[in-house]
């Protein structure tokens, strides 16, 4: 008597993944899953000034939207290229994940303060493709370790309250949430 089975014996493919792949290029879902495995293993890599092309060139990859959302602001190349040939590299720390030689994911820690006493200020941005792959996450935590864990000092980041992905991000992490007109504060306490 044959067996049967309740269930394929082959993986399921659950309906969410199917219907994501849904007039997409039939290899675009697997492009997605090389694009994050092969970053999953990039180091997060300490910027200096030898970086500021490939830094503008980041920010300027990124949707308007996106980096509308980074900036607050339009943010032209002129104005980034101007930024960043003055950054002083030593102050601002800035980190990035590259693939295949560019920058896909940028995290930077500014010089700040918080209620009139030190504190360091947090930029993330990851390009459109190489969203949702845990870049965010992996630059949030590297921070904290390098400001709440070391340096002992809060860790800040402003947002609009709209980001969603950002300040879900921030809350999973342990920061403390504020929003007010429409603007979000997130903190990380020192430890
Ligand atoms: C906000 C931002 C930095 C998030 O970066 P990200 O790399 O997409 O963040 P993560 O991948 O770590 O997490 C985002 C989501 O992807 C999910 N995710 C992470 N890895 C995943 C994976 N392998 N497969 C599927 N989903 C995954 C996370 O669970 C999270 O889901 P949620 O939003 O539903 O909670 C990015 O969207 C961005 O650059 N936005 C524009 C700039 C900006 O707004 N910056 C903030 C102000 S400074």
């Amino acid at each position: 008597m044959p067996q049967v089975l309740s269930r394929p014996r082959f993986p399921s493919v659950s309906v969410p993944a199917l219907s994501r792949l849904r007039g997409q290029h039939p290899l675009a879902g697997l492009r997605a899953a090389w694009r994050r495995a092969s970053v999953a293993v990039q180091p997060v890599l300490r910027l200096d000034a030898r970086d500021a092309t490939d830094l503008v060139d980041h920010y300027m990859a990124l949707d308007p939207s996106d980096r509308g959302a980074r900036f607050n602001s339009v943010a032209a190349r002129e104005t980034l290229e101007r930024r960043y040939s003055d950054l002083d590299w030593d102050t601002s720390r800035v980190l990035g994940i590259r693939s295949g030689g560019r920058l896909v994911a940028v995290a930077e820690i500014a010089v700040s303060d918080l209620g009139g006493l030190p504190c360091r200020e947090l930029a993330v941005s990851v390009l459109g493709p190489w969203q949702r792959a845990g870049l965010g996450e992996r630059l949030v935590r590297r921070a904290i370790r390098g400001v709440c864990e070391h340096e002992h000092l809060p860790l800040v980041l402003y947002t609009r309250a709209s980001n969603v992905s950002m300040v879900r991000l921030c809350a999973r992490l342990g920061a403390r949430g504020e929003t007010l007109y429409g603007d979000h504060v997130a903190v990380f306490d020192p430890a």
